[in-house]
């Protein structure tokens, strides 16, 4: 590891040296990474930085998918104090781009070659104008399941390929006395798991309602298929599900107290920080009917427009960090998602990491990789939030039917735009 860090002290201090930057202040980033798993991700990046005498001024802000984060950072921003660096998720980054608030790493990614490596599907929120403005950790996918090993050999031990298989199985595990689903009733995990209904109904499909936001995707017969699953899955809930945070849905599919979640493979990182190994105790499957298509959603850190040369050097050094090929595999292997580079060996991953960047490439080779609408991927931030509403409301059976939430979906994004 020494060696590792010296390297990149060695290629920050000479990049500095060229650009004739100071030496780097601390940084101060603000982030929605609180749960166990999401910590320990953290941490290797904290370390990293800290290797490099570079201090951590942290900014949490609790709240899975971020919406509180991006509360709090327009108060910091509105009040002329923006962070060094914000987590933050594709749409959001171009938002603030728009603004005129984000700082340029352009000379960072010239200097090591970031055209070449980060995809192209990550490039389109890291660049506006052509610029680098965030430099992104990982790439995350939102159509998973993670199913507790013991509840699936109690239930007959298939993992399900197909909606009747998972429906069969979800009955099995209710007749086994467990929650079969573990949900947090939160409208970001309402739409996760929305992400994943929709996929199923057809690459074309989802790309035409989520991508393209076609009124007759939005509103027709596949979206109110979904609609239909989306009800059915929540009479597999147990009573307590509103309001719960992901990770503790997590933790009942870890405790054996549920049968399985339907969520990104941040709660891989719940599973790990627990002890727990993939194929032993817990089975991570692509959601049925999605197999071969992603959808997915990259941290990135933007960067904003601070003032002062130390601040930008302790932007440009933790820009470096991140994009470093062993820092990528390093946090990803904790954080539960695929490196944002395409250059990183999967040696270092477990079975569901390596099955994760494998799926990404292939997606990605096949044009059946799309950006999550729930992580701000598919749509800009107005439209996202006018979805949620729509889908939440239908976890809250607020609709006749299927039907009528397609209807609902369709006129909410109508309304959005
Ligand atoms: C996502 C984010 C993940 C994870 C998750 C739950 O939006 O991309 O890194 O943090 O929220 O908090």
């Amino acid at each position: 590891m020494r060696g590792f860090f010296g390297r990149k002290m060695t290629m920050v201090a000479a990049l500095l040296a060229t650009t004739g930057m100071a030496s780097a202040e601390d940084v101060e980033v603000l982030h929605w990474w609180t749960s166990g798993g999401e910590a320990a991700a953290l941490n290797v990046l904290k370390d990293d930085l800290a290797a490099q005498g570079i201090g951590w001024v942290d900014m949490p802000v609790a709240g899975g998918g971020g919406e509180a984060a991006m509360t709090a950072l327009r108060a910091r921003v509105t009040a002329g104090d923006a962070p060094t660096a914000v987590q933050m998720l594709g749409f959001d980054i171009q938002d603030w781009a728009a603004e005129g608030a984000l700082g340029n790493l352009n000379d960072v990614a010239a200097a090591e070659g970031w055209d070449a490596v980060i995809p192209a599907a990550l490039q389109r929120f890291s660049k506006y104008d052509g610029n680098w403005i965030a430099a992104p950790v990982n790439v995350h996918s939102t159509n998973w399941i993670w199913i507790s090993k013991s509840a699936l050999d109690a239930a007959g031990g298939k993992a399900p390929e197909t909606w009747d298989e998972l429906v069969t199985l979800l009955d099995a595990m209710k007749a086994n006395g467990i929650t079969p689903i573990a949900h947090g009733g939160q409208a970001w995990q309402d739409a996760t798991i929305f992400d994943s209904l929709v996929l199923a109904e057809g690459t074309d499909f989802y790309k035409a309602a989520f991508v393209d936001l076609d009124p007759a995707a939005l509103g027709g017969e596949k979206m109110a298929d979904a609609f239909t699953k989306l009800m059915k899955m929540r009479t597999y809930f147990d009573d307590n599900f509103s309001g719960r945070d992901w990770n503790l849905a997590s933790a009942m599919v870890i405790n054996g107290e549920a049968g399985m979640q339907f969520m990104g493979d941040w709660a891989k990182g719940e599973f790990l920080k627990a002890g727990q190994v993939p194929g032993t105790d817990f089975v991570c499957i692509r959601f049925p009917g999605t197999q071969g298509a992603v959808t997915f959603n990259s941290d990135q850190f933007a960067m904003f427009n601070v003032q002062g040369d130390g601040k930008k050097a302790a932007q440009a050094a933790m820009a470096t960090a991140i994009e470093s090929p062993g820092f990528q595999s390093a946090f990803n292997v904790v954080k539960g998602s695929a490196p944002a580079r395409t250059d990183v060996p999967d040696t270092d991953f477990d079975d569901c990491g390596k099955k994760a960047i494998k799926d990404l490439a292939e997606a990605s080779a096949a044009d059946t990789l799309f950006g999550s609408m729930a992580h701000g991927h598919a749509a800009p931030a107005a439209v996202k939030n006018a979805t949620y509403d729509v889908i939440t409301a239908a976890v809250n059976g607020e609709y006749a039917d299927g039907a009528a939430a397609a209807a609902a979906l369709a006129d909410a994004v109508a309304a959005a735009q």
